[in-house]
């Protein structure tokens, strides 16, 4: 029987951002940021647990009532300097409760408009897998590459190209193993592509994008308020 459980980093401290407080925690739709994707992913049947990552400084967590979370929701201080670090010490925080077998969903705090079906594709296409995988959307538009004054040096074709996105979704062994191995990497799939594998690309699509920049807050609201009517 398969297992799965969900991490989300949320150590980083959002400075595309540029506000006051981590980005995870500015309010959108009447909730603290991170809440909107830790909602979903506890909402998902086939998960055993979800676990949030925050940095062993943060003040902003406890700020916050969780108590609706409460049975499916575990809180770990152990945020790193990169992401790739904040789910290496997460994994191995975890790895006393965890199968090498078990299946393993990385999801950024960011990424608020992720919805059940999303997970609950990703989890269906990939439960059979050898490898495992990650959400993707391919690229629609031309590509350009700039040079430091903002002058185009190239067009890069898009075809065959896909924007990363999460939840991604590893075996704990294979997962815990690459983030030791691998450094410099900014997500799961780049540790498990530098061991030989290939993840396997599962179409998203653009609703599940990082909120990043300040002009992102509107559109992921407008999102979820068009969900929630
Ligand atoms: N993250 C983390 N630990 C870090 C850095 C990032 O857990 N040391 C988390 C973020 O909190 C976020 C996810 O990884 O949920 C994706 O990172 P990103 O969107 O880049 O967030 P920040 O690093 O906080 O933002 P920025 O890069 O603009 O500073
Ligand atoms: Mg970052």
């Amino acid at each position: 029987m398969n297992r799965y459980f969900a991490i989300v980093p949320a150590a980083g401290s959002g400075s595309r951002m540029g506000a006051e407080r981590p980005k995870q925690y500015l309010p959108l739709a009447g909730q603290p940021l991170i809440f909107h994707a830790l909602a979903t992913l506890c909402a998902v049947q086939a998960i055993d647990s979800v676990t949030v990552v925050i940095s062993a400084e943060d003040e902003w967590w406890g700020l916050h009532d969780w108590s609706r979370f409460d049975g499916r929701l575990h809180v770990l201080r152990v945020g790193g300097a990169t992401r790739a670090e904040t789910v290496r010490n997460a994994l191995q925080a975890l790895s006393a409760g965890l199968d090498e077998d078990d299946w393993v969903l990385v999801h950024d705090a960011a990424r608020a408009c992720l919805t059940t079906s999303h997970v609950e594709s990703l989890i269906a296409t990939l439960s059979g897998d050898p490898v495992g995988g990650l959400l993707a959307q391919p690229v629609a538009d031309t590509l350009k590459r700039g040079d430091p004054s903002g002058r185009v040096l190239q067009t890069v074709s898009r075809e065959s190209m896909w924007q990363a996105q999460t939840p991604q979704m590893f075996r704990a062994g294979l997962l815990g193993k690459a983030l030791i191995d691998i450094t410099g990497v900014t997500d799961e799939a780049g540790a498990i592509e530098a061991c030989g594998l290939s993840p396997r690309l599962v179409a998203a699509d653009a609703t599940n994008f990082k909120v990043t920049f300040p002009q992102d807050l509107a559109l992921a609201e407008l999102i979820l308020q068009s969900r929630s009517v």
